[in-house]
């Protein structure tokens, strides 16, 4: 059994934020932003919008791509670190929102690594045989968790959504993941909420992301080679043999070293980084819709998901990628046809 990826979704806020908006913000310039981290501007969402809306969008595109009615899903996953809410599920919003009246939802926190656990979690459901086609989402508004004081941090974040849906095939589709967690780590990159300690939020030092940036950095070149090779290593392939890596984008300078230390050519690189910041889980799912949307995406080719967040977390997946469209609505079609003969 396999579970294939039959269709991408991604949406981003309307408000761009260029790097010359943050400059009259806090003390830094274009020039350090873009050398130092590739990133150019961000999206932020509007006040009427959060981690449901941007992944109910997301999740439209993912299931129109596929062919499908939303009441064909079986169960929706979202993964986010910016939920609406404590309670409930982002996702069951989303579920709600779109009209996948059968489905089961729920919501994953790994943080950026949200989206390749959420993955992951998915095949599972397939490949036991419980769902035949699940939405899995990432979506994030990590600009209302920013501290837009701190140069350290509010300048490499942006929101997002993107999506895709999984449905069991044959062959193909998804697997190798190589899932890892490290909570020794949890003191480098964090964002306290209101139900973490008994003091009123005013006495509470906010919810903002807290980032020690030179660890993380060092960390993710490190956790991206080492969860890429074993990923590989299970799909029964080398490095050489990857087509795309699909990265978490948080630096341009972090996918750089990785790729180098990996011996991935950057033509093999997807990278939009610099339009979009890091939207934690949104990262991936965004950048595999439009690597699709620009063409460059062939049946057969080995895309290496790879992503690295707070926890600290990190992991991998390969997708064998086989083409959008489900088969479902080839049966739904060729009824059609019968019909109307
Ligand atoms: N503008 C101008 N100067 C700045 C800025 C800024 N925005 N931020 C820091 N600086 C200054 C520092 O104060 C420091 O000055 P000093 O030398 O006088 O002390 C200097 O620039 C260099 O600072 P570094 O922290 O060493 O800069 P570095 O090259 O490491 O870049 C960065 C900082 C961009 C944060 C980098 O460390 C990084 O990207 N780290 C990884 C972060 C990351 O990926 N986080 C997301 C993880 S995913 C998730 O789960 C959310």
């Amino acid at each position: 059994m396999a579970a294939r990826i039959i269709g991408v979704g991604k949406y981003l806020p309307e408000r761009i934020m260029t790097n010359q908006e943050l400059e009259g913000m806090v003390d830094t310039s274009d020039q350090w932003i873009v050398e130092r981290t590739g990133i150019r501007e961000r999206r932020i969402a509007a006040d009427d919008e959060g981690c449901a809306s941007l992944g109910a969008e997301a999740a439209r595109m993912a299931v129109r791509t596929a062919g499908l009615l939303p009441a064909d899903i079986d169960l929706v996953i979202c993964a986010t670190c910016t939920p609406d809410g404590f309670m409930p599920a982002s996702a069951s919003l989303i579920q709600h929102a779109i009209g996948a009246t059968r489905a089961a939802a729920f919501d994953i926190n790994a943080v950026c690594t949200g989206f390749v656990v959420a993955l992951a979690t998915a095949t599972q459901f397939i490949n036991a045989g419980v769902y035949e086609r699940v939405l899995v989402v990432g979506s994030e508004v990590v600009s209302r968790i920013l501290n837009w004081q701190d140069r350290g941090t509010c300048i490499l974040f942006g929101d997002g959504a993107g999506a895709v849906v999984l449905e069991r095939g044959e062959s193909g589709g998804a697997g190798s993941f190589v899932l890892k967690s490290d909570g020794a780590g949890a003191g480098l990159l964090y964002a306290p909420g209101p139900a973490a300690a008994p003091v009123s939020p005013l006495e509470a030092e906010g919810y903002f992301v807290n980032m020690d940036g030179r660890e993380v950095f060092k960390f993710a070149v490190r956790a991206m080679d080492e969860v890429v090779r074993q990923s590989a290593s299970l799909a029964g392939i080398s490095v050489s043999d990857i087509d795309y890596v699909i990265p978490h984008q948080a630096n341009q300078r972090i996918i750089v070293a990785a790729a180098k230390s990996l011996g991935v050519p950057e033509e093999r690189l997807v990278s939009n980084l610099s339009r979009y910041g890091n939207t934690s889980s949104a990262t991936i799912p965004i950048a595999l819709c439009e690597t699709w949307e620009e063409g460059r995406l062939h049946e057969g080719d080995n895309l290496m998901l790879v992503a690295f967040g707070a926890g600290l977390t990190w992991g991998a997946g390969l997708v064998q990628w086989s083409g959008l469209g489900s088969k479902l609505r080839r049966r739904r079609e060729v009824a059609a046809s019968f019909l109307l003969s």
